[in-house]
């Protein structure tokens, strides 16, 4: 049974040798008298050769071989000739001569061919999930998150950072998402709250001297689900102390820089570049731009500043702004073309789309030209830099909804035009994002990272006077348009943190009550700290090229959070609920919520 060699790394250097190998059959062709097998293991494919001349009983064996069977197998390594070489294969020089050939197991005719090419129901994926495991791809894949996830431990470990385990049964941490909650059966009606982050466990190391923690970690968020969101995931979390953001940002890009040479060959130019939450929101109406391209979005405000097109100059007139976008080579979409431009806005919030074409010669078309002066419409095009032949695009709103709305646009055309350079990895760091975003609804302001971030020391007084203009000492790193991860300098004094409580609008008995175990700490020599907690999945998802994070964890939930192989999630036993001391129906009057303290995840 003892292989001599993985089937994916047999190359012409083989030849002559004799080897024992084991697998899944992946394929069997029958060649009048002459049996091909693909046997795959996790390492890929080699071609295995029964022929009658060498082995009559195993040639016969091989032909009541299916799919999927187990098999171990002895022989030869032997040159093709030069017809049959398979340059798709890295195994393509060289078969296997059969000699002896041992059935391990036989198998079910799998619901789906297990291969990367076949356009099988993720749901039927999910529900076989050993069996998608054996794909091509996702064998990769993991393997790849593996030599990842150890690049960035041996990283860590060379710079004297310790790894340190902390609770999943803990109490609510602030990031944003609803909790998952597990019932206690040792005190009834009370429940663990499963970390969202291992965020404040990170900093009471810190308070407890251990200097430099990292964690790969997994976190629970119950969200609303998406391409690029689980409702569990896996964190690098990063604390150390005495250090300020630019150490952190350093020391990040090396950890990036090292692993992208690594395991891809290919590092990521340094430094990164950086843009302020601003200067990113501003021209590429996004806190995270994909900078595979440019398209930059442009506020024309002062160029339509008194046309007599009401919209915009009510939008002006309330403080809000005009922006536009340019879609190169876009003035022959017809009217339902830019009407579907219009839906994309309007989920955005933008209450409408205005355009303009600019036409051979420098001409305007566009049903509201005739509410601007010629010198305008000469400003529009001239500040927008657009040419003959495109479409212009205009958002009138708060510079919020401006920027949501043709950012998104701009992804779509850096898409559908095909502007995004393919097999790049454009990193960034965005910085000195807002302390707090305001809560519109119920009119308050909440973190826009987490409560522990420290706000930037030259806007520290305005923490009470004008929260809204508070920037934060926090940092996100983006990869071609992901929010990779991001971080911040924490508050180590019990002051300022109790000061940041009160401008998230809790009182002093809830900070007690929630976080009094940190206010504590704080007290008793709490050292300068802060860190960062980067996506291992977003991070593996865009190392292996894939869209999903589906694609890089082994066993994930589908959007709707469930785990169609094991049944996830489930109903309990009667037992069980009597043991908890729970009710099945919810009860009629549940507690007024908590006050939210973090920004929920936005849109886009
Ligand atoms: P944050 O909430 O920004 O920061 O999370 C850090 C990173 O975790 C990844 N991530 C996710 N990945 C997959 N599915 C999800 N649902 C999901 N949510 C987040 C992202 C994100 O950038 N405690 C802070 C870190 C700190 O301040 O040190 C935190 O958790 O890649
Ligand atoms: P209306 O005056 O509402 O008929 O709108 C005229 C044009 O302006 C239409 O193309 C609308 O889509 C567009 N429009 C309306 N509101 C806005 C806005 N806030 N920003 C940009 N364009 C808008």
């Amino acid at each position: 049974m003892e292989r001599t060699h993985e089937n994916g790394r047999l190359r012409e250097e083989h030849a002559g040798q004799s080897v024992r190998l084991a697998g899944w059959v992946a394929r069997r062709r029958d060649l009048g008298g002459v049996v091909f097998i693909d046997l795959r293991d996790r390492s890929g494919i080699v071609q295995l050769v029964f022929r009658p001349d060498v082995n009559q009983a195993a040639l016969d064996a091989a032909d009541r071989l299916r799919s999927e069977y187990v098999i171990a197998v002895q022989g030869q390594v032997v040159l093709r000739d030069a017809a049959s070489v398979n340059p798709k294969l890295e195994t393509g020089a060289v078969e296997v001569l059969v000699s002896e050939l041992t059935v391990l197991n036989t198998a079910k005719t799998p619901p789906f061919a297990i291969d990367d090419d076949g356009q099988v129901d993720e749901a039927v994926r999910l529900r076989y999930r050993y069996l998608d495991l054996r794909r091509p791809q996702l064998q990769q894949a993991l393997q790849l998150r593996h030599r990842a996830v150890k690049g960035v431990r041996d990283f860590l470990d060379g710079r004297g950072f310790l790894e340190i385990e902390t609770p999943y049964l803990t109490r609510s941490t602030p990031e944003g998402a609803r909790d998952y909650l597990v019932p206690s059966r040792l005190r009834p009606g009370e429940f663990y709250a499963l970390p969202q982050s291992p965020q404040l466990f990170k900093q009471l190391l810190m308070v407890a001297g251990y200097e430099r923690y990292f964690q790969v970690v997994r976190c629970f968020r119950d969200e609303d689900l998406r391409a690029d969101r689980q409702p569990e995931f896996t964190q690098l979390d990063i604390e150390l102390s005495f250090a300020d953001q630019e150490y952190i940002l350093d020391l990040m890009e090396q950890m990036l820089a090292e692993l992208f040479a690594g395991v891809l060959g290919a590092a990521p130019e340094r430094p990164f570049p950086r843009l302020t939450y601003r200067e990113a929101m501003d021209r590429f109406g996004s806190d995270k731009p994909d900078l595979r391209f440019g398209l930059e979005l442009r506020d024309v405000s002062e160029r339509v500043a008194g046309c007599d097109f009401k919209v915009f100059a009510d939008a002006l007139a309330r403080g809000g702004v005009v922006k536009a976008l340019v879609a190169p080579g876009c003035g022959s979409y017809s009217r339902k073309d830019i009407d579907d431009l219009g839906k994309i806005a309007a989920r955005y919030r933008a209450k409408g789309l205005a355009w303009m074409i600019v036409e051979e010669g420098g001409a305007v078309k566009s049903p509201i030209a005739k509410f601007f002066s010629v010198e305008q419409l000469q400003g529009i095009v001239g500040h927008t830099m657009a040419q003959a032949g495109d479409l212009i695009l205009f958002v009138a709103d708060r510079p919020r909804v401006a920027a949501d709305a043709l950012g998104a646009l701009r992804l779509h055309f850096g898409r559908t035009l095909g502007l995004i350079e393919e097999g790049v990895h454009r990193f960034l760091w965005v910085t000195e994002f807002p302390q707090f975003e305001h809560d519109e609804e119920a009119d308050r302001y909440v973190a826009m990272h987490h409560p522990f971030t420290m706000p930037m020391e030259e806007d520290l007084a305005l923490l009470e006077s004008q929260p809204g203009a508070v920037r934060a000492q926090a940092y996100d790193v983006v990869l071609n348009g992901y929010e990779l991860g991001g971080g911040s300098i924490r508050i180590h004094r019990r002051e300022t943190q109790e000061r940041m409580f009160t401008a998230l609008g809790v009182g002093p008995e809830e900070a007690s009550d929630k976080f009094g175990f940190l206010l504590d700490a704080l007290d008793y020599g709490a050292p300068p700290h802060g860190g960062i907690a980067l996506g291992i999945d977003r991070l593996v998802m865009l190392m292996a090229g894939q869209e999903s994070l589906r694609e890089v964890i082994a066993f994930p939930k589908t959007a709707s959070g469930s785990d169609l192989m094991v049944g996830a999630p489930s109903e309990i036993s009667q037992e069980q609920w009597d043991t908890l001391q729970l009710q099945p129906t919810p009860s009629k009057q549940p507690r007024p919520p908590a006050t939210p303290l973090v920004a929920v995840p936005g849109e886009q």
